[in-house]
């Protein structure tokens, strides 16, 4: 909302702009909350980073017009990060003048996983910790086993406007602000880690970046709730989003970007925490099948895509007599409509009946199957669990349902197959339509509807 040549009221809380004082802020309800708004601090900043704010003079300069064709992109514009899992979630590497906001619960391993790209990227990398020690960050790199790091810098402080002129004076090829949360424009009468102070830290950053041209990659922690100054704010202004995520009770961390300027939001890149530092898994399905149970019913793999890696994955079900009046259903990984429908449609097309059983599911490591290529497996596991019946376990199924009981083609056939294959799968059932991809490796079985595929499973046993 803009307000010409009025005065402004902010909430330091959650940065709602009102055209008058108020006691109460309109949007969060906090109260005593509204301050006004001081242009001071922008002048101040626009001082700093070289880039005209709108209300500076330069502001009516005219800004150059270039035809597409004559605009140079020939150099290298992205960093190798030394980390494929990395290098694959942002599209091929970092890009010079970018600003990346790596996000995610306190202890989840973002500053670990920083320090380990800063010391092997092989860059001038300058660290800003707001958080720990200079001392902290040895002993962790002491940790990791970077004792001879000679081009990483590390700057203990929380003053934004020094940050920015240490990176200045350093010129470092990439910057790495640890957190934000903890940054301040002391400009600014809010406290530190309140909504305008983060959206101004980071404004201030996105402009230096772009001025300098290096990457800048900003930490932001998400509290449990969402919380008011997370980093929600901040994912329109930045260029890259990346979520951080994963069961802290599991060594697994799974890498995702939510939104990229630069590439695709599909892209996953696995991690697993161990003693010494974060490890790249680069073959999620081994580490996704490895313990599988011999023989035991209600026991599928499944095939999903991951942007464009194709993951295999265990489901398991679950099929027990109710002892409630409403059988429960619960689903951990799988949506639990779609299991609702599932069920139904299993019910309807094939003689199964689930009307006096509990079910549940569940996708092993942490994994959630959210594409409908799912949905096969998913009834091949609860079909196998009410019968009673053990899956053959060189069998992987890919496949939507239908609520007619049919199976529809899913995108990427030739490549779940051949990830099959690889991972030593000898059958393959999947949909059946006109171009049925050829494997000498595996035997492929196209299926059309649900009894069809009841029919294939009882021929193989
Ligand atoms: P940290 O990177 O500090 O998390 P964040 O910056 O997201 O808050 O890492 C936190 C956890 O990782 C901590 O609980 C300890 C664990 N850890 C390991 O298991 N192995 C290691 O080598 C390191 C450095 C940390
Ligand atoms: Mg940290």
């Amino acid at each position: 909302m803009k307000f010409k040549n009025k005065t402004i009221y902010e909430c330091v809380e959650c940065g709602w702009e009102h055209p008058k004082w108020n006691g109460q802020c309109a949007n969060c309800g906090e109260w005593n909350t509204l301050e006004e708004k001081k242009p001071e601090a922008f002048e101040q900043l626009a001082g700093i980073t070289n880039v005209s704010s709108g209300n500076s003079k330069k502001a009516n300069t005219r800004p150059e017009a270039l035809q597409l064709n004559d605009i140079d992109c020939s150099e290298d514009v992205r960093f190798d990060t030394g980390t494929s899992e990395l290098n694959r979630v942002l599209g091929g590497g970092l890009v010079k003048g970018s600003v990346v906001l790596l996000s995610g619960e306190p202890g989840i391993g973002k500053s670990t996983l920083l320090l380990q790209i800063c010391a092997e990227m092989g860059q001038k990398v300058l660290y800003v910790t707001g958080e720990e020690s200079q001392r902290q960050i040895k002993i962790r790199a002491n940790r990791l086993g970077y004792i001879d790091t000679q081009n990483l810098l590390i700057t203990q402080s929380t003053d934004l406007l020094g940050i920015a002129t240490t990176i200045k004076e350093e010129k470092p090829d990439i910057a790495v602000i640890d957190s934000i949360q903890t940054m301040r424009l002391d400009s600014l009468s809010s406290s530190q880690g309140s909504v305008t102070q983060v959206r101004e830290c980071t404004n201030l950053l996105i402009a230096l970046a772009k001025s300098m041209e290096i990457p800048v990659i900003i930490v932001g922690h998400v509290n449990k709730d969402g919380g008011i100054a997370g980093p929600k704010v901040l994912e329109h202004i930045v260029d890259t989003v990346l979520y951080f995520e994963g069961d802290r009770r599991l060594s697994y961390r799974i890498l995702r970007a939510v939104k990229n300027r630069y590439g695709s939001t599909n892209e996953i890149g696995v991690f697993e925490m161990q003693d010494k530092g974060l490890k790249q898994v680069e073959n999620p399905s081994a580490m996704l099948l490895s313990g599988r149970p011999n023989g035991v019913s209600g026991i599928s793999v499944l095939c999903t895509m991951e942007g464009t890696r194709p993951i295999l994955a265990e489901v398991q079900a679950l099929v027990t007599k109710s002892g409630f009046p409403s059988p429960r259903r619960v689903s951990n990984g799988f949506d639990y409509n779609r299991l609702c429908l599932i069920l139904a449609v299993l019910e309807k097309r094939t003689d199964v009946f689930f009307g006096s059983c509990d079910v549940y599911i569940n996708i092993i490591g942490g994994l959630s199957a959210t594409e409908p290529a799912a949905d096969l497996a998913v009834a091949l596991a609860l079909y196998s669990g009410i019968c009673d019946i053990s899956i053959p376990e060189t069998l992987a199924v890919f496949g939507e349902i239908g609520l007619g009981g049919e199976i529809r083609s899913v995108g990427n056939t030739k490549e779940r197959i051949r990830e099959c294959a690889r991972m030593g799968f000898t059958h393959c059932i999947i949909p059946d339509n006109k171009a049925v991809p050829k494997n000498a490796d595996i035997k492929i079985t196209p299926v059309s509807n649900l009894k069809q595929m009841i029919h294939s499973i009882s021929t193989t046993k």
